[in-house]
């Protein structure tokens, strides 16, 4: 290969712009062209590209989100806006492309796949639902960012005696309200994959209430549970004055941690090797320290297990 593309689509993340860096430094050492897409696969359909030498990724690599745009793009997902990306693809010579992205942007890199081409995907996603990598990118600065608002919060709480309910992202999956509940010594946390019983988490903080522990901190994940309801019951239930914090979009910037960047780097160096070695239509990860790479087609169908551990000692440390 003489001439390999790079885009980030999806929901963007801290890490990206240290996966970007890499791989393109990576090709460059091996002498071969880089070229960036804009805005994820709208991009890559309409040929907004730009070469990318050394310079241009000079001071990304302590930015959050990305440099190159991400974008969502529903032509993508039919095979008219799919072959329309293939061509450009040819028309620009490109040999090769890194997809950097969460699970929606994994099933378009395997599409492409499915067309002939060869893609290597980089899972980027602050949820941690993708399955064959311990971590995705994003998902450590996205804790550290939770961590430092509810510990801010447990400042608040306790003074003014108040039980507060506090959302995190996670549509589907409770990776980051069960570790970051863990990590910030909240009382709660409430997951989509396992069903609540409100009147449990009620009962569970009355008793704390009546042992004189007048504040609380519940996290719930986005795809879980209201948090404004879950915070009126608690009201009603027990007296406990409640407030509703949602930290939203907050989660998804800010400076890459050290474990992100190092984590971006290793996934962009070793997604140009693998594409370099004539591997395709696979993902890199991580496994117990180890970088793997496995198939898209097997990605893209295997649900990420949130660790059953994980869960209990949430409950268990919260009590
Ligand atoms: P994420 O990658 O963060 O999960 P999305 O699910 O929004 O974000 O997917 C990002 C983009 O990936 C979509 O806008 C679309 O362009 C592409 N995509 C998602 N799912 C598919 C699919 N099944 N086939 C082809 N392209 C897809
Ligand atoms: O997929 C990552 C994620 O941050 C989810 O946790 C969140 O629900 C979603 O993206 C938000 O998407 P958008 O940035 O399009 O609002």
């Amino acid at each position: 290969m003489k001439k390999i593309g790079i885009l980030t689509s999806g929901g963007d993340c801290s890490g990206m712009n240290s996966a970007i860096r890499s791989a393109v430094r990576t090709a460059l050492t091996m002498k071969v062209e880089m070229v960036g897409f804009r805005k994820g696969f709208l991009g890559l359909i309409k040929g907004d590209s730009l070469v990318m030498d050394t310079r241009a990724v000079s001071g990304i690599l302590q930015r959050g989100g990305t440099f190159l745009q991400s974008a969502r793009c529903d032509e993508f997902k039919v095979a008219d806006g799919q072959q329309k990306a293939l061509a450009k693809l040819k028309e620009l010579g490109v040999e090769g492309l890194v997809v950097i992205g969460g699970d929606g942007s994994l099933n378009g890199a395997l599409a492409l796949d499915r067309l002939g081409f060869p893609v290597i995907g980089i899972p980027a996603s602050i949820d941690n639902d993708i399955a064959f990598t311990d971590m995705a990118l994003g998902v450590d600065t996205a804790l550290n960012n939770i961590i430092y608002a509810v510990d801010c919060i447990k400042d608040t709480a306790s003074s003014h005696a108040r039980a507060f309910v506090i959302e995190v992202m996670g549509r589907n999956s409770g990776y980051l309200a069960s570790v970051s509940a863990i990590a910030s010594g909240a009382e709660y946390a409430i997951v989509p994959e396992i069903e609540y019983d409100l009147t449990d988490v009620c009962s569970q903080l009355r008793r704390r209430f009546e042992e004189g522990r007048d504040n609380a901190i519940i996290i719930v994940a986005e795809g879980a549970g209201h948090a404004q309801a879950i915070a009126d019951s608690i009201k009603d239930a027990i007296g406990f004055e409640t407030r509703v914090t949602v930290l939203g979009h907050y989660q998804r910037g800010g400076a890459p941690s050290v474990f992100d960047r190092l984590l971006g780097s290793r996934f962009g160096k070793r997604a140009v090797e693998l594409l370099l070695e004539g591997e395709k239509g696979k993902m890199v990860g991580l496994s117990c320290h180890a970088l793997v790479a496995t198939p898209l087609a097997e990605v893209t169908v295997t649900p990420k297990r949130l660790d059953d551990d994980m869960l209990r000692m949430a409950e268990m440390l919260g009590i």
